[in-house]
């Protein structure tokens, strides 16, 4: 099971093709997903997630490149195949998608009438979805009568109802409030741990990412920025798009006309920043300017980050430097366009 690839996506385009104009999409993308991972992908508006998670089950043909899914190149397939296929891909959406003349329970059975499974298979499935997304008192019930949340769920239990062995979301959580957000994000954990679905989970909220995610890509106009471990982007975001993301206030903080360098300190969850810090003045004789704080929690490790800035005077900020290199903390030097 450990790194399996489940879905690969190899050097992927999508052109829109409309009347007057042509959008890209999507450029080049190339992606690993591995079995039993949660992956994120977020991005601003626009950055092409949807377009991207729709081509991993060829709701959208890419224009150029390869998607495969278990080792099948979902390209070489015909309709049936695809279908067949898609069985093993669900998917669910920030609006739901529910059919509201249809009953919670019929809204479940749809993908199993299609598959063709039977009645009396159909029934005992419903039983054991309905227990796992703790909806079993709202079997015969319209999604009318049903809260976001709870409409989410019963989306999830129709999309797990044909035992697929991914799980894509989009924006899965963002109409919903931050209670019912945290309830749903806990429910798509315990999904992934009891019954080994990977899921792909698209956002543009960081905290979501932070909150369930192992791996993640962080798309940015049509491309793929920067991807890896969650803890390892957070702690050393690499390109701009990944340092606006992980850290959007630093971003705006206002260094204008202030002399001297910035720093941002990460603290890799097993030490505190004050005590670094306090130690540090009190080497260096010198006050810094505190700037920015933080704490995430990835993975249930404490992660911290700090902005400070130096004294104007390079020796004492060069000393500050030497200091903090003896420490257990990354380092490095912010400037005001990052
Ligand atoms: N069916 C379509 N026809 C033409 N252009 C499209 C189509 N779908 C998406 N686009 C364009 O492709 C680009 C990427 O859109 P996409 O929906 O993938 O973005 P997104 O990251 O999901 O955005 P959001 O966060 O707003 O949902 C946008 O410029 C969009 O206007
Ligand atoms: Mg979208």
């Amino acid at each position: 099971m450990e790194n399996q690839p489940i879905i690969e996506i190899r050097g992927l385009d999508k052109i829109y093709k409309t009347k007057n104009a042509e959008v890209q999409a999507l450029r080049d993308i190339n992606l690993t997903i591995d079995k039993g991972e949660i992956y994120g992908i977020i991005g601003l508006s626009g950055a092409g997630k949807s377009t991207l998670v729709r081509c991993m089950n060829f709701l959208e043909r890419p224009t150029a490149g390869h998607v495969f899914v278990d080792g099948v190149d979902l390209g070489t397939l015909n309709t049936r195949e695809l279908g067949k296929a898609r069985q093993n891909i669900g998917m669910i959406f920030q609006q739901f998608n529910l059919m509201m003349q249809r009953t919670v329970e019929k809204n479940i059975c749809f993908p199993m009438e299609i598959a063709g499974v039977d009645k009396a298979s159909q029934k005992k499935r419903v039983d054991e979805l309905l227990e796992i997304v703790d909806l079993s008192d709202k079997r015969d019930v319209y999604p009318s009568q049903l809260s976001g949340g709870q409409k989410q769920r019963v989306a999830i239990a129709r999309a797990l109802a044909t035992s697929p062995s991914v799980l894509l979301c989009d924006e899965a959580t963002s109409a919903l409030d931050p209670k019912t957000t945290r309830a749903i994000l806990t429910l798509l954990k315990d999904i992934n741990r009891k019954l080994g679905i990977t899921i792909v989970i698209i956002t543009h909220e960081m905290s979501v990412i932070e909150e369930v995610c192992s791996q993640v890509a962080i798309i940015d106009n049509s491309q793929i920025a920067e991807s890896g471990r969650v803890a390892e982007i957070f702690a050393h975001p690499k390109t701009a798009s990944a340092q606006r993301l992980v850290n959007p206030e630093g971003n705006k903080i206002d260094f204008g006309g202030r002399p001297g360098k910035s720093i941002r300190i990460v603290f890799d969850g097993n030490s505190s920043y004050e005590p670094v810090i306090g130690s540090m003045v009190l080497h260096c004789k010198a006050p810094v300017n505190i700037m920015f704080a933080d704490t995430k929690n990835i993975e249930g490790r404490a992660y911290g980050q700090m902005i400070i800035q130096l004294p104007e005077d390079e020796s004492t900020a060069g000393k500050m430097l030497e200091y903090l290199s003896g420490q257990n903390v990354s380092v490095e030097e912010v400037s005001a366009d990052d």
